[in-house]
């Protein structure tokens, strides 16, 4: 019950901040009476939240299996080599954070990935340049 109550308080304060603060899982854990490091464990478990402040987008490509076997490493290579930046990192210029997810139910169009809530598929590393240069 405590661990529903407390997924619920960790989804509204990413809703609120697009991230959750280390004050956020402080007041969590005390307001449930629960130790810092569950809560702390609970909100790094999920991939699609995040305990560090993102960039203006975020970038989540697919690392399962039917992406991978589709050149999905090499998408996430490009958009590295495009952003300068590591899985987890965000770029200097603050537009773009880049994460690794698990299936985001795209099979079809394998390789596929996110930009905020959007959805591309069939990418290629040249597709994936034209994509990130449309956001600002
Ligand atoms: S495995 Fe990549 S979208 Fe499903």
């Amino acid at each position: 019950m405590k661990n529903h109550k407390l997924l619920n308080m960790i989804k509204e304060a990413q809703s609120k901040n697009r991230y959750v603060s280390e004050e956020a899982i402080a007041q969590m854990a005390e307001t449930l009476g629960l130790p810092m490091a569950h809560v702390y464990g609970v909100t790094t478990f999920y991939s699609f939240l995040s305990t560090k402040p993102p960039g203006r987008h975020v970038i989540r490509i697919c690392k399962s299996v039917p992406c991978c076997l589709k050149d999905g490493e090499m998408m996430a290579e490009a958009i590295e080599d495009i952003l300068g930046i590591a899985p987890g990192e965000t770029s200097a210029d603050g537009r773009f954070t880049l994460e690794l997810t698990n299936c985001i139910g795209a099979c079809d169009q394998a390789p596929a990935m996110l930009v905020d809530d959007t959805l591309y598929g069939d990418l290629t590393p040249e597709k994936i340049e034209n994509i990130l240069q449309s956001f600002d």
